[in-house]
């Protein structure tokens, strides 16, 4: 078997491409808050059609130009120099006092709190340009919006609920053959101090020959632990890597690929998904920690996400546990296409993918 070159220390350094922090100018957040404001009265809610529709022309209407032209390079940008994330810091500043106690967790969450936050997370995706959309496995849709609240309950899951495991870096919804182009996520607060972590498929020196197993579609890619499991699903598979040989795009989850105590890959598949990730975990960045109003944007064919473990509810100063409000994060994902997955959306809403697994759609629609 081909084997994938393990990089030693000093080439790591040498190497490693980090994402891009761009500080936003108290200017330009005043002008997305006038613009959420403006479209806010408009239209009234995110989730309208007539909004989401038009959202592209609003983003070029209503957003800074620096953050027009970023947006527009990122989308089209698969170069050897394109991390994949973009940090946005303090795109909005957030009314915390509004927002109040955080919920016990994303089912009693009060999404009208979020209402502005998701005008100008929309109007970002609508500047790549791309277009929010909802996804029947996550949530059974649950709207354009996901918040993300660590959940008592979930804590020790794999899941946007858990905290007290580190989550893998995963591209989102892998196991989705039209999974999210690009993700947005806003942090409405971070008082735990909860680093982010970032890993890119452009952060390994070369894709040379020695990767070329991983164009093979030979790996089981499961449906995540978000969904209910023993459906009498037949095994199916995909590749690692796609498109283009020498600067690929990723389709890639570590927990549910590798670690998963139910997936049970071939010799084959095992080893080099073992050869790959032996590389890549050197390669993950978590040097970024948001705070309230930071949004990170995301590529999510370049570069996969996760999050450091945490106590939810507890922060450290100087040495010393305290109380603090529980983490809350907004979700936003996007397809640039509402064409090429039109077989997996709802016949009367196209912004609404019913896709279950590599393909195949939910029966029930
Ligand atoms: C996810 O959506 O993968 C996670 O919830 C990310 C996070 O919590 O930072």
């Amino acid at each position: 078997m081909n084997s994938i070159k393990i990089l030693d220390n000093d080439s790591i350094t040498a190497v490693k491409l980090l994402p891009v922090v761009i500080e936003i100018t108290s200017q330009e957040r005043r002008m997305i808050k006038d613009a959420a404001e403006h479209l806010q009265k408009k239209y009234g809610s995110y989730e309208n059609r007539d909004f989401i529709r038009h959202v592209h022309q609003l983003a070029s209407y209503f957003l800074p130009e620096r953050i027009l032209n970023m947006a527009a390079d990122f989308a089209s940008d698969f170069s050897k120099d394109q991390y994949g994330a973009l940090i946005f810091k303090g795109l909005m500043d957030i009314d915390q006092e509004n927002i109040g106690n955080t919920p016990a967790n994303w089912q009693s969450a009060d999404y009208s709190k979020f209402n502005l936050y998701g005008f100008a997370c929309a109007l970002v995706h609508g500047a790549l340009p791309s277009k929010p959309v909802q996804y029947y496995s996550q949530r059974k849709g649950g709207g354009l919006i996901h918040a993300i609240i660590p959940d008592e309950k979930m804590k020790e899951t794999q899941t946007g609920s858990g905290s007290s495991t580190d989550l893998y870096v995963h591209t989102e919804d892998a196991f989705l053959k039209h999974q999210a182009d690009f993700l947005s996520f806003m942090y409405v607060r971070n008082e735990e101090q909860v680093p982010s972590t970032l890993y890119s498929i452009r952060s390994h020196e070369v894709i040379g020959e020695n990767y070329h197993p991983l164009f093979e579609p030979i790996y089981k890619i499961p449906k995540d632990a978000n969904l209910e499991t023993g459906m009498n699903e037949e095994d199916t598979l995909d590749s690692v890597l796609y498109g283009n040989k020498k600067l690929p795009f990723i389709r890639f989850d570590a927990a549910e690929q590798l670690f998963s105590s139910s997936i049970r890959q071939s010799d084959k598949a095992q080893h080099y998904l073992e050869e790959f990730w032996e590389e890549a975990r050197h390669l993950i960045y978590s040097d970024f920690t948001p705070q309230a109003g930071d949004v990170i944007l995301v590529n999510n064919h370049l570069c996969a996400h996760g999050r450091s473990a945490f106590r939810a509810g507890v922060r450290h100063i100087d040495g010393i546990e305290h109380p603090c409000e529980r983490r809350i994060m907004l979700r936003m994902m996007s397809k640039v296409s509402l064409i090429d997955m039109r077989g997996h959306t709802l016949t009367e809403d196209p912004f609404f993918v019913i896709e279950e697994h590599l393909g195949k759609n939910f029966q029930h629609f």
